[in-house]
């Protein structure tokens, strides 16, 4: 008969390894006789809502999830305890602070520990609990890998691998057409997962968040690539980078609650720019989406994933409250949620891959 109760929920975008983390903490912990392990649907949504949404996770119902995209516990980046959107008579939405209710809520509930699996944001209101007195363990997903003081998070080399083949595709079309392809990828501010995969995928050039780009050096790129008009060039876009000067694209999102500027775009604007300045070559531009966060996580973000799931169930045991598990290689270790959202992950001018990126003649824009 279990007397521990241990909460789990996934917060903020999905990306491809949450699954793999609930069953790696419902594993470990149906190796303890006294624990049990519920599950909050959408976040903290789960519990703040009237009835209570709220699953019991055991061995059952965690079979064949390694290999399951997504998160059966479904998940929310609008909202959330402190800022929970409350509907005006007017129409307009205002948001309430609903953190204190939450933690009465869950101590009512004989919930005696949670695991927050999310980004930034979802972390940020993990230590924002912590401080209130909730014993509660942070594990950092996110494609983008922009948390700091971990060499990686799961879901991103997916999103790699996924951009990777599809470079490996548009190269084949650039080369039979003699065009330009630019991709655009996902990361938001950081430049990670189009550093990567434009060295996996052999890109021309890279322009990532971190470095404004001038264009007339992308364009010399371009012409460097063509003898007589037969040539092709491969561009990945970030879709959070900018020109010298310039402003990221996207557009304010409608959604209620919704915090970001929602980016994309910058490809169909970086070939309508190419055009402007002259490039007379065919451009085409590709747009990866969402289809960079779908589907079944790679062998590296299953074992990543599995790994922070039974060290965030052993932190719970232990005690170890306030802390994010996090990867550095070669273990698997605690630190502190607030540190782990003190400032984020970029890519730096003296980043060993960039560098690499550069020993290849990958242009940059700078
Ligand atoms: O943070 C993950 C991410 O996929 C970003 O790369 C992207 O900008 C954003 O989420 C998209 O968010 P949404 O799913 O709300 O469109």
């Amino acid at each position: 008969m279990a007397t521990k109760r241990v909460m789990v929920l996934t917060g903020g975008g999905d990306c491809p390894g949450l699954n793999a983390v609930i069953r790696g903490i419902v594993k470990r912990a149906s190796l303890e006789k006294d624990w049990e392990v519920i599950g909050c649907i959408e976040s903290f949504n789960g519990v703040l809502r009237e009835p209570t949404e709220i699953v019991v996770l055991d061995e059952k119902s965690v079979a064949g999830l390694l290999v399951e995209g997504g998160t059966i516990l479904g998940t929310t980046n609008k909202g959330g305890p402190f800022a929970w959107p409350i509907k005006n008579h007017d129409g307009t939405w205002t948001t309430v602070d609903r953190s204190d209710e939450m933690i009465r809520k869950l101590q009512y509930m004989g919930v005696d520990a949670v695991i927050n699996i999310g980004g930034d944001g979802s972390q940020r209101i993990s230590l924002a609990l912590s401080q209130k007195g909730l014993n509660i363990v942070g594990v950092p997903k996110t494609i983008d890998n922009d948390l700091s003081l971990t060499d990686y998070t799961f879901g991103f080399q997916t999103a790699v691998q996924i951009c990777t083949e599809a470079i490996d595709k548009l190269v084949t079309t650039a080369a039979s057409h003699n065009r330009v392809f630019i991709l655009e990828v996902m990361g938001r501010d950081a430049g990670w997962i189009a550093l990567h995969s434009a060295i996996a995928g052999g890109a021309d050039v890279c322009l990532i968040p971190e470095i404004p780009y001038d264009i007339e050096k992308v364009k010399e790129k371009i012409e460097a690539r063509y003898t007589n008009r037969r040539g092709f060039c491969n561009i990945v876009i970030a879709e959070g980078a900018k020109p010298i000067g310039g402003e990221v694209v996207g557009k304010a999102s409608t959604e209620v609650g919704y915090q970001h500027i929602r980016l994309g775009g910058v490809a169909e604007k970086l070939a309508a720019d190419l055009k402007n300045i002259g490039v007379e070559h065919d451009i085409r531009y590709t747009l990866l989406g969402h289809l960079q966060r779908g589907g079944i996580p790679t062998a590296y973000d299953r074992i990543l994933a599995t790994e922070f799931g039974v060290r965030a169930f052993e932190f719970v045991k232990e005690g170890r409250f306030g802390e994010m598990v996090a990867y550095r290689h070669p273990e698997i270790i605690g630190v502190p949620l607030a540190e782990a959202v003190s400032k984020p992950n970029l890519v730096t001018p003296d980043n060993r891959l960039l560098h690499t990126a550069k020993g290849l003649g990958i242009v940059f824009g700078d």
